[in-house]
């Protein structure tokens, strides 16, 4: 009986262990955030609640100082660690990595390394607006603002009151300290170091005194925790909250009052990082209203914030209606401006010239403007991902645009983009302006109040494969998948089960954004979303009177003869924006990377490609391989259904649950796109599947009729999708 007993006890400890796991509230990390306000304490409390072993020393070297801030050291010696950095936040980083080494299961006994980082800025961008709705958020409402008690109202049919969405209330709410701080804190452990915690496209009210008083507090919660804070302003606040009556940025009153705000400001946050600015685009105010150019107004914000040593994120994503190319739009507005910007203005450049679609051509403004500070903004929310309903890890999108903009600065024969970097590597020279110390990086955040952060768990590796690539630009993404599952998934177990079941995650999340191009728009297709919330297919999107680069058609170009929008020289000529090898290369429909064919050309629906579906290279009419890499998609998704049912018992029952309902949603959305993208299409091509691709099971007219009627402020619930197909 006693034996029994025993057995039952070690067994019932051991089902314990195994299913106690993360339910992902505390993200990557365990124990809880210190909340010492000095950054050396900080770092000795983590390794004091999480290091196991001798413990570590910890040594200010003045002598690393010519290395980049925030680099770091690590040596152990017979299991005795000693991290040293020119700063305290160096030092921060390198308790993080050495808990994370360990946790990870890398060699803790013997081992010396150094560690840089690939930028110095490494900063998330919030789309949190003052009333705590979220831009494009679908993880809750903001951590910064109004994040509890104002609640959005709803109308009798559920609709948010646009009151609450568009005007910010009047007064500010004070954020949860804990939730900032556990928020600095996962930051930190990955190298992040800024954040912009409202949203670009920006209320002058974040500048008033009172909200000014309110992002002091912040500023103090995170800068133990070495994040330092930058606002999104809107240029017109001169005259919205100055009184002013022009926002012009050549007025001396205007410059007067930018000088004074700047001052305000660092008076509160004397270590304020500066402004992000998103100008002349969407409807925002910019220099542009006043007939003057984008560096006339960012280098009028950039003097005044030059005496604190403050910077200019000025965003390029700007697009006007009448340009018959949207691709283009950047490159001709911003490339004749190069040479004209201050020293203390970078241009904020979204990865694709497009608008962060699931696989896009890198933005040819990159390296284009040799003598101007350039930077990449990337998406972490999942915009056109599937919002947070689809499991998507983004490293590998990531990954393959900073491979794309390494390996043309590295092509031989383009010998003035080598020229053009000072470096001695050209390693990702065209993210870094020359020998310039101001480097950074940039994503849009998927951080909301919700209990994952993320809106669901595996939505957290985004967050952190953003700080990890920030912070070192050559990790692969399978690294970093890795590491991050271990962390969240299955902490401290190195168990058979566990390592199983790791494989069969790490296989998921790896081929998800594949999968997600596939099933959504394979072959270089872009923009077939639905209208406004950008969720699910709209190929046949027709709203009268629309912009036409706001419709699907205008990107698809679908007719009788072919598909796809024709930017080689013969067409828009978005081609001639690259490179002169690249260039080369893009233009031809038989050189065109296959992933990027519709991108660039209009392709006839008989003519023979070469493309790789899957694991299979193929040959055969661009409509079967349009209906192959839909038919792949779809098997994708379900292939992901069953690598996650492999961790069943594994992982938090909650949590596996949760993830399994959304793949659900995510395979029946591959459908969808599957039926509703070729449905459409076929009206063009008049053409047959190919008999291995299965046949639709929705039908074309039900689908048109879809309008989820949802806002840009979230995602559809499983209950919504469900009543409309
Ligand atoms: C996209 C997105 C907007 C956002 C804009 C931007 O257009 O849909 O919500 O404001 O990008 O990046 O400024």
């Amino acid at each position: 009986m006693k034996k029994h007993l025993t057995i039952l006890t070690s067994l019932s400890l051991f089902l314990f262990s195994v299913v106690s796991a993360h339910d992902g509230s505390q993200l990557w990390l365990q124990g809880s955030a210190p909340s010492a306000t000095s950054t050396l304490e900080i770092a000795n409390a983590e390794l004091n609640q999480s290091w196991k072993g001798a413990a570590p020393v910890l040594r200010l070297n003045k002598s690393m100082k010519a290395l980049p801030d925030g680099s770091f050291s690590i040596t152990i010696q017979a299991g005795t660690p000693t991290i040293q950095s020119a700063s305290e936040v160096g030092l921060l980083y390198g308790a993080y990595h050495l808990i994370r080494m360990q946790q990870t299961g890398a060699n803790v006994r013997d081992t010396a390394l150094v560690e840089q980082p690939s930028y110095n800025i490494r900063i998330l961008n919030h789309w949190d607006n003052l009333n705590g709705t979220i831009e494009r958020g679908y993880a809750g409402r903001s951590i910064f603002w109004r994040n509890s008690a104002d609640q959005m109202r709803r109308n009798a049919d559920g609709e948010v009151n646009e009151e609450d969405l568009l005007h910010p209330k009047d007064a500010p709410e004070i954020p949860s300290v804990d939730r900032l701080r556990d928020y600095a804190r996962a930051n930190a452990s990955i190298g992040i170091n800024a954040y912009v915690p409202d949203n670009v496209n920006a209320s002058p009210k974040v500048l008033t005194t009172e909200y000014l008083q309110e992002v002091k507090k912040m500023a103090d919660i995170m800068r133990p925790y070495g994040m330092k804070t930058y606002l999104a302003i809107n240029f017109a606040s001169p005259m919205v909250i100055g009184g002013l009556e022009t926002a012009d940025p050549l007025d001396k009153n205007v410059q007067k009052w930018w000088t004074a705000k700047v001052k305000e400001i660092y008076k509160l946050i004397p270590d304020f990082g500066g402004f992000l600015v998103k100008a002349n685009s969407e409807g925002q105010p910019g220099p542009n209203d006043f007939g003057r150019t984008h560096a006339e107004g960012a280098n009028m914000l950039a003097k005044a914030l030059k005496p604190f040593k403050g910077i200019v994120m000025w965003r390029a994503f700007v697009y006007s209606p009448s340009d018959p190319d949207r691709a283009k739009q950047a490159y001709l507005e911003f490339q004749p401006l190069d040479g004209q910007f201050l020293d203390n203005v970078i241009i904020q450049i979204k990865n694709g010239p497009i608008d962060f679609q699931p696989r896009e051509a890198y933005s040819a403004l990159f390296g284009a403007m040799p003598q101007t500070r350039e930077m990449a903004e990337w998406q972490i929310t999942q915009e056109y991902l599937g919002h947070s309903n689809h499991i998507a890890y983004l490293a590998p999108m990531w990954t393959e645009f900073l491979q794309q903009v390494k390996d043309i600065a590295r092509c031989p024969i383009n010998n003035q983009l080598l020229a053009m970097s000072n470096q001695q590597s050209a390693q990702g020279s065209k993210l870094k302006a020359q020998n310039s110390k101001l480097t950074a990086i940039s994503a849009v955040s998927n951080v909301g109040n919700s209990p994952s952060w993320c809106g669901n768990v595996m939505a957290q590796s985004n967050w952190y494969a953003f700080g990890r690539l920030a912070w070192n630009d050559e990790l692969p993404a399978c690294q970093i998948a890795d590491e991050w599952a271990r962390l969240t998934l299955f902490p401290g177990r190195n168990d058979a089960a566990a390592t199983k079941a790791l494989a069969s995650v790490k296989g998921l999340m790896l081929r998800s954004r594949e999968a997600i191009v596939d099933y959504m728009m394979p072959l270089g297709l872009h923009h077939q979303f639905a209208w406004g919330h950008h969720y699910g297919p709209e190929p046949y999107c027709d709203i009268p009177g629309a912009r036409p680069d706001w419709m699907p058609s205008y990107y698809a170009k679908a007719d009788r003869e072919g598909l796809g929008f024709n930017r080689s020289s013969t067409g828009s000529n978005a081609t001639g924006q690259y490179p002169a090898d690249y260039a080369r290369l893009l233009d031809n429909p038989e050189t065109c990377p296959y992933d990027l064919l519709l991108w660039f050309h209009h392709v006839p629906w008989g003519k023979t490609i070469q493309h790789r579906c899957g694991s299979k290279v193929m040959r055969e009419s661009l409509w079967d391989a349009l209906c192959h890499h839909y038919q792949q998609g779809l098997d994708e998704a379900r292939a992901m259904q069953r690598d996650w049912e492999r961790c069943q018992g594994l992982i938090d029952a909650d949590t596996f649950a949760d993830i399994q309902r959304r793949l659900r949603i995510q395979t029946r959305d591959a459908q969808w796109w599957k039926d509703g993208c070729l449905l459409y299409f076929q009206t063009f091509s008049t053409l047959p599947f190919p008999d291995d691709v299965e046949p639709a099971v929705h039908d074309l007219d039900k689908l048109r009729a879809i309008k989820l009627g949802i806002t840009n402020y979230e995602c559809p619930s499983q209950e919504l999708l469900d009543s409309v197909r």
